[in-house]
């Protein structure tokens, strides 16, 4: 399988968020989303207790790899117990695991993305808009994915909070050229610009693409990758 964390065709990469798409028809917003531009599909799993809201499981991956075959599937896991559901996520057909900083400390952070390896997916930590980032390159070295969230976890639909931009710009500073800086949370157009500037590489995006309407979509993806 293609591996678009840590070869990707071009950047930055617009991964779509299902989140904010038709829930009664997500195998054809899925399909269509990536008809419309996008790179890869974004899927919020919320556990209900480290975020207040409950969202996806396993299933809902399962399903999305059936109708969806091509999809690059990135699960971000804002659950308190990521140790548990790795597996699951794996098996159901994901690609790549984000998991959070602030519920495995940076111990357990390392040790969590080995096993996410050997489940055969890539591996992601995230960062709450609260959390510093200042122990990052002692941590840097197992991870394909940093993310840093724009908002605080839980919904689609928020404002950006432009308050983490130096702190991507730090991570940005630490990487190499194969880990990815990926931000989440009130990304639109018009503020796509910063967001780049600040070494953000992969993008996701969820009112700001399943809210407008189908023939919008593709001109937005456009000037979101900020590419004519
Ligand atoms: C927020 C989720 C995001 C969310 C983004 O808790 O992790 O992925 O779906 O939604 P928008 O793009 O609408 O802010
Ligand atoms: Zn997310």
């Amino acid at each position: 399988m293609r591996n678009l964390i840590t070869h990707p065709p071009r950047l930055p990469l617009i991964a779509a968020s299902i989140l904010s798409a038709d829930f009664a028809r997500m195998g054809a917003e899925c399909d269509a989303i990536l008809n419309q531009g996008a790179d890869l599909l974004h899927v919020d799993v919320m556990d209900g207790h480290f975020v207040p809201n409950l969202t996806m499981g396993p299933d809902m991956v399962r399903a999305v790899r059936r109708a969806v075959p091509r999809a690059f599937l990135d699960v971000h896991l804002m659950v308190r117990d990521p140790d548990r559901f790795v597996g699951p996520f794996a098996e159901a057909g994901a690609d790549h695991l984000t998991f959070h900083i602030e519920v495995t400390g940076p111990g357990r952070a390392e040790t969590l993305a080995e096993r996410v390896h050997a489940l055969g997916c890539t591996a992601g930590l995230a960062f709450n808009p609260g959390t510093s980032v200042d122990d990052v390159r002692s941590l840097i070295g197992p991870f394909q994915l940093f993310l840093v969230m724009s908002v605080n976890p839980g919904f689609s639909g928020q404002a950006f909070i432009t308050d983490v931009l130096p702190k991507t710009e730090a991570i940005a500073a630490s990487v190499k050229s194969d880990q990815r800086i990926q931000m989440d949370g009130g990304i639109k157009v018009t503020n796509s610009a910063q967001v780049r500037r600040a070494g953000c590489d992969v993008m996701v995006v969820a009112s700001g693409l399943f809210g407008a309407s189908p023939v919008e979509r593709p001109r937005i993806i456009t000037e979101l990758r900020g590419v004519q």
